[in-house]
C-alpha cells in the first residue's frame, strides 16, 4: 500500500487537512450503496428479564434477534455506567496522547498483546479506512505480566470495563445454548478475547470512505460500546439500517465463524459497517469473545443431523484468525468461505 498505509489518520486531520486523500476514497460503485433506511431499527432487549420469572422469555427474545437480525442492543445489561464512562474518557485520552507516545504501541501483526495501528490490513488494503485503532488480545486470563504491556493511561479502565464486560457476554452465551437446549455449550468454549478501541476522526468527506467497511466479525460474538456520534449500519434484508445511538447501551452481534458454524447455520452472523462524521470524532469499543486458537470449531453434534447435514467443515480458530488478517474486510460470504462445504 502507499506511504499513507503506516499514517494514523488522527495525524492527518489535525494537519488541517480539507479532503481526504485519495487512498481513501472508495469506488462510486461502493459509494452508491451507502445511503442507510431509518425506517427499520435493530431489536433492543431488556437483560434484567434474564434474571427474573420471565427468564425464558427473555431467553426467546435474544435467540430470535441472532436467528432474525444477528445484532441487538441491551439495556440494563448490569455494566455499571461509571465503568463505561471511565472507558470513554481513557479512549478519548489515549488517542488524545502526541503521535510518538502512541507509536510505541505500533505493531506488524495483529497478534502482539497490545498494538495501536490504523485502517485494518493497512499493508495489504487497496482502499484505506478512516480509522484508528488501539487493540488489547488476550488468550486465556489476563495476569500481571499481560498488564504490565498495556499504556498506563487506559490500564485500569479497560481491564474493569473488559471484565464487567465479559459477564454479559457470557450471559448472553449462555441463553443462546439453552435455547437450543444444550445449555453450557457456547459460553465454555470461551478463551480468547480482543478489545478494541476504535478512533474515527472527523472526515472532510464522509460519504466517499468508510470508518470502517463492510465485514462481518469472526469470533463467537462481539459486544459494542459506541458514543452517541452514530454511523454503525447493519445489513439487513438486503438493507443497510442505521443504528440508533442508546446512551449507556451496549450492542451484541452475532460473529460468523462460531455461531454460524457451532450452530450450523442457526443463528446469523451480519454484515455491518461503520461511516465517518464530518465535524467530529466517533469512538467504539468491541469485545470480540472467541474460542482459543487451538480450539477446533465445528458444528455442534445436536444439531446436525440427516435433514440438517453439517455446513462446514472442521477447523481451528487460530488458522481462521490468520486467513481473516491475511485480506482485507471482504464481506460474509468470503470469511466463511474458507470451511464451507460445497
Ligand atoms: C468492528 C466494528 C463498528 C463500529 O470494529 O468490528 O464493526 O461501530 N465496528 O465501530
Ligand atoms: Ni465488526
Amino acid at each position: 500500500m502507499a506511504a499513507l498505509a503506516n499514517r494514523s489518520v488522527k495525524s492527518l486531520v489535525d494537519t488541517g487537512m480539507r479532503e481526504i486523500p485519495k487512498s481513501y476514497i472508495r469506488s462510486e460503485n461502493e459509494r452508491s450503496k451507502t445511503t442507510a433506511v431509518c425506517t427499520e431499527s435493530i431489536p433492543v432487549i431488556d437483560l434484567s428479564g434474564i434474571y427474573g420469572p420471565n427468564r425464558t422469555e427473555a431467553i426467546n427474545a435474544i435467540s430470535k434477534a441472532c436467528e432474525e437480525w444477528g445484532f441487538f442492543q441491551v439495556i440494563n445489561h448490569g455494566v455499571p455506567e461509571r465503568v463505561i464512562e471511565n472507558m470513554m474518557r481513557a479512549h478519548h485520552m489515549f488517542f488524545e496522547l502526541p503521535e510518538v507516545e502512541k507509536a510505541k504501541y505500533k505493531a506488524e501483526r495483529h497478534d502482539k498483546p497490545v498494538v495501536y495501528g490504523t485502517s485494518f490490513t493497512a499493508k495489504d488494503q487497496k482502499v484505506l479506512e478512516w480509522r484508528d485503532f488501539l487493540m488489547f488480545i488476550v488468550e486465556g486470563t489476563i495476569d500481571a505480566q499481560t498488564l504490565k504491556d498495556w499504556p498506563p493511561i487506559i490500564r485500569d479502565s479497560a481491564l474493569e470495563y473488559m471484565t464487567e464486560v465479559r459477564k454479559v457476554a457470557l450471559e448472553i452465551l449462555s441463553a443462546l445454548s439453552e435455547s437450543l437446549g444444550i445449555s453450557g455449550i457456547f459460553e465454555s468454549i470461551m478463551g480468547h478475547e480482543r478489545l478494541l478501541l476504535n478512533y474515527y476522526p472527523p472526515c472532510p468527506n464522509p460519504d466517499m470512505t468508510f470508518g470502517v467497511s463492510e465485514h462481518s466479525d469472526v469470533g463467537l460474538i462481539t459486544v459494542l460500546l459506541q458514543d452517541d456520534v452514530g454511523g454503525l449500519q447493519v445489513s439487513h434484508n438486503g438493507q443497510w439500517v442505521a443504528v440508533q445511538p442508546i446512551s449507556n447501551a451496549l450492542l451484541i452481534n452475532v460473529a460468523d465463524v462460531l455461531q454460524q458454524v457451532l450452530s450450523n447455520g442457526k443463528f446469523q452472523s451480519v454484515e455491518h459497517r461503520a461511516v465517518p462524521n464530518y465535524s467530529q470524532a466517533r469512538i467504539s469499543v468491541p469485545l470480540f469473545c472467541a474460542p482459543a486458537r487451538s480450539t477446533i470449531i465445528k458444528p455442534v453434534p445436536e444439531l446436525v443431523n440427516e435433514h440438517n447435514p453439517s455446513k462446514y467443515r472442521p477447523f481451528t480458530f487460530g488458522d481462521y484468525l490468520t486467513y481473516f488478517h491475511s485480506r482485507s474486510h471482504s464481506g460474509k460470504a468470503d470469511n466463511l468461505a474458507y470451511a464451507r462445504l460445497e
